[in-house]
């Protein structure tokens, strides 16, 4: 059991260490002479630096290959990430065959550079985590197929991961936040909230019924030509949308606020993306401008549509909040509302977030925003956090296979519709 003592000491014993973390290089640089190297090599060349459980971690479910080693005390020893972004930009979206090529030519790379900057040696390290479920079969494929040669190759322990269990469990390794709290998880591929119970136990609240938040924004980012603005040409289409809805006026353009008459914490998010879209086509028209060129009113339409998500994910959550104190799912005093995923690192959704938390009396808890988006650190936190409770830690790993879909926990999400939770208002004004 993972007792608030033992948090306790483990915080104490990572404030105690002085020694660097090697936090998230946006990109890998591979150089040859690395490439050639062996990574046993490094196992066995590397020096001790802690008696504490120490955990690879792998990640490839989507479009980022990354790797960390990441030890019990939240201790970050070696970190890798490789992204994808700037290939699936230019072809306008994740084509998977390409993503398991890139994995494929990467993963070795990402891997060698996190062991190579955690100076971890194999006889250090406890056990292997790599995820595998949810997200693209032909990218989870190649994290498992490398990972389960490495389990052999070292005689270690594998650990398999959720992807949105290691999203949700993130907080854990940065702030000693107590079982249970809610979770609203918000990235390209997912929008849940669930009640985190225990490291291996959710509850599901509600999810989306069409696509997720980040999907949504990437695909306006698209449509927008974000792409060709100057100063978003290298950005995800969240990150384009947020950095231009600063420049814009959201009273420009009313976007209807999704599923408001469901009193469930369900989310949509493809009307008002089809909202968007009619809103471009008509001012193109307007404009005289062809697809491609970017529209005078682009902020505004970015600004508009962030607003709308942000409200409209808010929403959800507040009446997650106040489901979760009626039915003593959480504390009345005290609870805390984790945010992660992708999109939680977008700063005007946090601040409309923080007006729930605020007026739930709630702590509203966000990973800083490259351990938000997809990372090694915390599929090996998870890993970390599996070991401490001795849960999922495999020993034979005989037909272990990944999985492209995965809930998350027991869904509860029609005793959630039943109890048919009106909201008072609030003024999302940030
Ligand atoms: O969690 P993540 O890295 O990968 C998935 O598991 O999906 O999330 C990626 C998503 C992308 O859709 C990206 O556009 C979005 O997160 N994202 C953002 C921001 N940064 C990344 N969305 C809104 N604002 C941001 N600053
Ligand atoms: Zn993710």
């Amino acid at each position: 059991m993972w007792s608030v003592t033992r948090h306790r000491l483990l915080l104490c014993l990572r404030v105690f260490q002085s020694g660097p973390s090697h936090f998230c290089s946006s990109f890998v640089v591979l150089s040859q002479r690395v490439m050639q190297r062996n990574l046993v090599k490094y196992f066995h060349s590397a020096r001790p630096l802690s008696r504490a459980r120490i955990v690879l971690g792998i990640e490839t479910s989507c479009d980022d290959t990354a790797a960390a080693v990441v030890d019990e005390t939240g201790r970050i020893l070696g970190e890798a990430l490789h992204s994808q972004k700037d290939v699936h930009l230019k072809t306008g979206g994740i084509i998977p065959p390409v993503a398991q090529k890139l994995h494929r030519e990467n993963i070795e790379e990402v891997i060698t550079q996190a062991i190579e900057r955690s100076k971890v040696s194999s006889s250090e390290l406890t056990a292997i985590a790599t995820t595998v479920k949810p997200g693209l079969a032909l990218s989870l494929g190649v994290g498992l197929e490398y990972s389960l040669k490495l389990v052999a190759q070292f005689k270690k322990p594998f650990i398999p991961i959720h992807h949105m269990e290691a999203h949700a469990l993130m907080i854990r390794m940065i702030n000693p936040v107590t079982f249970p709290f809610l979770v609203l998880l918000v990235s390209g591929g997912h929008s849940i909230l669930a009640i985190a119970r225990g490291v291996t136990d959710f509850q599901l609240l509600g999810q989306s019924l069409d696509e997720a938040p980040g999907d949504t924004l990437d695909k306006i980012a698209r449509r927008l030509s974000l792409i060709k603005h100057p100063q978003c040409g290298t950005m995800s289409g969240g990150q384009a949308i947020e950095h231009l809805a600063k420049e814009g006026n959201r009273l420009m353009f009313e976007l209807k606020l999704p599923m408001s008459q469901n009193l469930d914490c369900n989310f949509s998010f493809a009307g008002l993306r089809n909202q968007v879209n009619q809103i471009i086509s008509k001012k193109e028209k307007e404009e005289g401008i062809q697809n491609g060129q970017i529209l005078s009113c682009a902020a505004d339409i970015a600004a508009s549509a962030q607003h709308t998500i942000a409200v409209h994910v808010a929403k959800r959550t507040h009446r997650a909040i106040m489901f979760c104190k009626m039915s003593g799912l959480l504390p009345d005093k005290d609870s805390a509302l984790v945010v992660s995923g992708g999109v939680a690192s977008n700063q005007y959704i946090r601040k409309v977030l923080q007006v729930v938390a605020n007026a739930t009396k709630s702590s509203l808890l966000c990973p800083p925003p490259h351990l938000c988006t997809d990372n090694g650190v915390m599929i090996a936190w998870n890993g970390i956090e599996r070991l401490s409770v001795g849960q999922g830690i495999l020993h034979n790993t005989e037909g272990i296979q990944y999985e492209p879909k995965a809930p998350l926990g027991s869904n509860i999400s029609e005793q959630v519709k039943n109890a048919a939770i009106k909201l008072p208002r609030l003024k999302f004004t940030v």
